[in-house]
């Protein structure tokens, strides 16, 4: 583990250009052609995750303000300079007669996009929606099946906010039954998840909601045993992967699941307003889509698309996203993520009153992670590094727990680690001042 000394050792001579940590722009084709020697680079990926020069690179393809600090990329991600050129370029190109180059020339090339999407994360292109976000693409699941008054939806009380309020809903319309139940902080044990899901079922159950990575910890949940286990009881599991895909390395086909919803302005870098929505082929007939579609498309993927006139800009823009991700890979960057959250988290966890919400052990969390200073309110400790440091974090005040939702980025330098790691030295030495 690179302790602060070695890295700031690491500063002087030929890194001189990267200690300056002023990272210009560059422009896209830069931008790529670095990136492409970049992907050429060899070593394992734990070696190339402990690669600033490496890592510079991929810095420098953000436009990021470097005067503050921004630990809160699980929100919304921050697109690369040249995958946003390519969205403006589109969005202009479609503006010179909409109704000819957005209809009909921009809007068939989403078909490549899906094609390469599937590819990617190993499915059929006839299995993959292009949807504006991951709420889209939960609604869609959430609200695309049948349920009589009376039936059970399941899910933890740690799942996402707006996905509870669309079961809530239906809830207040129709009836249904919401049960919530709590997963341990952190969970390192798969197959306990598994039983807890398993212990909610009952004659009344239609539907299972999980999340594979949970927003508020971190947390990697077993989605392909939950699934597996579900399956053996014809419920099916909706699953929640607004901050997996493109974050940690997995296939869709290798989690086994029936559907899988994402955010890819998330992990993937894609612009926002971006998102992924995978339904295996023979369980697409069984779920509405959000807006109707004809009858004939009734098994068709694309009926959860039709959502009108729409920009296809950002949609075709994923495409720029993906060969970025790709350029970087989806190993090396797991372990550049993982690599940051240690870099922080272990000079943190050297005090006594730090404690992490967040499992350390590999394969349960990646760039994600909840740390608490006992004794401080978490939102005030918000409050004080915004205000006083510049550092953007999230307050996460559960009903279980408390702590700051911290998220790093590819594009996150060690140096604005360490600020985050003085700051709250800082905090936990002398406290912070009452707000
Ligand atoms: C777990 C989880 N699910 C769903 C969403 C919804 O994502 P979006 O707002 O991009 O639709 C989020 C957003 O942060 C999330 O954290």
């Amino acid at each position: 583990m690179p302790t602060r000394r070695r890295f700031l050792a690491r500063l002087g001579g030929s890194a001189a250009a990267a200690g300056a940590m002023t990272v210009v722009p560059t422009k896209w084709s830069t931008a790529v052609a670095a990136a492409r020697d970049l992907s050429r680079t060899p070593g394992s990926p734990e070696e190339i995750a402990r690669d600033e020069e490496f890592w510079i690179e991929i810095q420098k393809a953000f436009t990021t303000d470097r005067s503050l600090v921004n630990l809160n990329n699980g929100g919304v991600s921050p697109t690369p300079a040249h995958v946003l050129e390519a969205m403006k370029r589109d969005l202009d190109f479609a503006n010179q007669i909409p109704v000819y180059n957005g209809w009909q020339i921009l809007e068939p090339q989403r078909e490549g996009v899906r094609a390469r999407l599937a590819r990617q994360w190993d499915v059929d292109p006839e299995e993959v929606a292009i949807t504006r976000n991951a709420s889209e693409g939960l609604q869609i699941l959430q609200n695309g099946y049948d349920l009589e008054r009376g039936d059970e939806v399941v899910t933890t009380t740690q799942d996402y906010g707006r996905m509870i309020t669309t079961f809530q809903q239906r809830e207040r319309r129709e009836g249904i039954v919401m049960k919530q139940f709590k997963i341990p902080v952190p969970a390192e044990d798969p197959a306990e998840i598994v039983r807890l899901f398993e212990e909610q079922i009952t004659d009344r159950t239609r539907l299972i909601l999980m999340c594979h990575m949970i927003n508020i910890t971190g947390q990697i949940l077993p989605v392909r045993e939950v699934v597996e286990m579900a399956r053996g009881y014809d419920i099916p599991v909706l699953v929640d992967g607004a901050h997996s895909l493109a974050h940690h390395d997995f296939t869709l086909s290798e989690l086994n699941c029936d559907n899988y919803a994402v955010s890819l302005h998330k992990w993937l870098h894609a612009p926002v307003g971006t998102g992924l929505l995978y339904v295996r082929r023979e369980k697409i007939p069984e779920i509405w889509p959000l807006q109707a579609a004809a009858e004939s498309r009734d098994d068709d993927i694309r009926k959860f698309e039709a959502i009108g006139t729409h920009p296809e800009a950002n949609f075709l823009a994923i495409g720029e996203a993906l060969t970025f991700h790709q350029l970087v890979g989806g190993e090396r960057k797991e372990a550049r993520l993982v690599h940051l959250r240690n870099y922080w988290a272990e000079q943190l966890l050297e005090h006594d009153r730090v404690r992490l919400n967040t499992s350390l052990k590999p394969g349960f969390a990646c760039g994600i992670a909840n740390v608490q200073v006992e004794g401080i309110d978490t939102s005030a400790l918000r409050n004080w590094l915004w205000n006083q440091h510049r550092i953007f974090t999230v307050a996460i005040n559960h009903a279980e727990f408390t702590g700051l939702r911290i998220s790093p980025s590819t594009y996150t330098t060690l140096e604005e680690l360490d600020r985050f790691v003085d700051a709250m030295t800082r905090a936990v030495k002398h406290g912070i001042p009452a707000s």
